[in-house]
């Protein structure tokens, strides 16, 4: 039986429903923290099971009869090391045999201090536990580039601290179905993936297909990170969150998002979404 934490989330239900779609529901299981989030599920024949990655006993009693897991990470400002060293002693406790972790890509040794870290020490923690494990080094997700460039095509300019650095975006759902896909297939045993687009693209590329498409100019302006946060916070956003959006950008600066790899092409069996495909969808369709 697989089981699938964070499943209230968008990557761990996006993964279940692609699961439905090739395992029978009774070999699927859920981690939830709110099962009254988790309707549809229960509906769909998923055996929901209510576990927080705080609270040990609670993973240990929702690991039972579980032979994979799927460990989607903690969200980062918590204690994501303490969430994930529970879960992976709770599934040796619980007699999992095999552990996947998403962890974030990292194409350079550049230290995010609110992500990295904790993934490092995760993947550490995972490798010397004895079980089996497969760690996946998710891409920047498409879905995280309005946290970047606003939620509404720009007037005339995007400013943004990422330099020249370039991101291999993914699409949030692709990377569900590649993950059950992974899930669902043998020879992962002790092995890591990075799973991006197939295309890295700068600022400037961005800003280059957004004109395109509105049919204006739009150019890309980089910006130091202390100069950003301050129009950021002025602009109402909490400086926390500028702070964590500009590390994104310092991360796509120093390269760590920028490598290009061909796995969720395989797994997909076609190309993944590009960025002028993502940003016609999402910017320029009408929902
Ligand atoms: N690659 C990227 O671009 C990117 C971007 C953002 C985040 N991430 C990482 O990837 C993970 C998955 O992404 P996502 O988009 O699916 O995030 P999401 O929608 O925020 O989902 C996170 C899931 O983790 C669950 N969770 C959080 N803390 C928990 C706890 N203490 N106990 C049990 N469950 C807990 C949440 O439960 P609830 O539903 O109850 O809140 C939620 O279901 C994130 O958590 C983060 O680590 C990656």
């Amino acid at each position: 039986m697989i089981l699938i934490t964070g499943a209230t989330g968008g990557l761990g239900h996006k993964t279940i429903d692609f699961l439905l779609q090739t395992t029978p529901a009774s070999e699927i299981a859920a981690i939830v923290r709110d099962a009254g989030r988790a309707k549809d599920l229960v509906e769909r024949g998923v055996d929901v099971r209510q576990a927080d990655y705080f609270d040990y006993s609670s993973l240990v009693q929702a690991m039972q009869g579980i032979d994979k897991v799927l460990l989607v990470s903690a969200v980062a400002f918590t204690d994501r090391a303490l969430q994930h060293k529970n879960v992976i002693d709770a599934a040796k406790e619980a007699g999992v045999k095999h552990l996947f972790y998403t962890s974030i890509q990292r194409s350079t040794d550049f230290v995010m201090k609110e992500v990295t870290e904790s993934d490092l020490a995760t993947e550490t923690y995972l490798k010397a536990s004895g079980l089996v494990y497969t760690i996946l080094k998710n891409g920047y997700y498409f879905e995280g580039l309005s946290y970047m460039i606003g939620s509404e095509v720009p007037d005339s300019e995007i400013v943004f601290p990422a330099g020249e650095g370039r991101i291999a975006f993914v699409k949030r759902t692709e990377l569900a179905a590649a993950t059950a896909t992974l899930l669902t297939s043998a020879g992962h045993d002790n092995q890591e993936y990075t799973l991006t687009g197939s295309e890295a693209y700068s600022f400037h590329d961005i800003a280059r297909e957004l004109s395109s498409l509105a049919g204006h100019p739009i150019t890309y302006k980089n910006i130091e990170i202390p100069q950003y946060v301050s129009r950021q916070v002025a602009a109402g956003v909490p400086e926390f969150v500028a702070d964590f959006i500009a590390q994104w950008g310092a991360s796509a600066k120093h390269g760590m998002l920028a490598e290009t790899h061909g796995t969720v092409e395989q797994l997909l069996g076609r190309k993944p979404t590009s960025l002028r495909e993502y940003l016609k969808e999402t910017y320029f369709t009408d929902k």
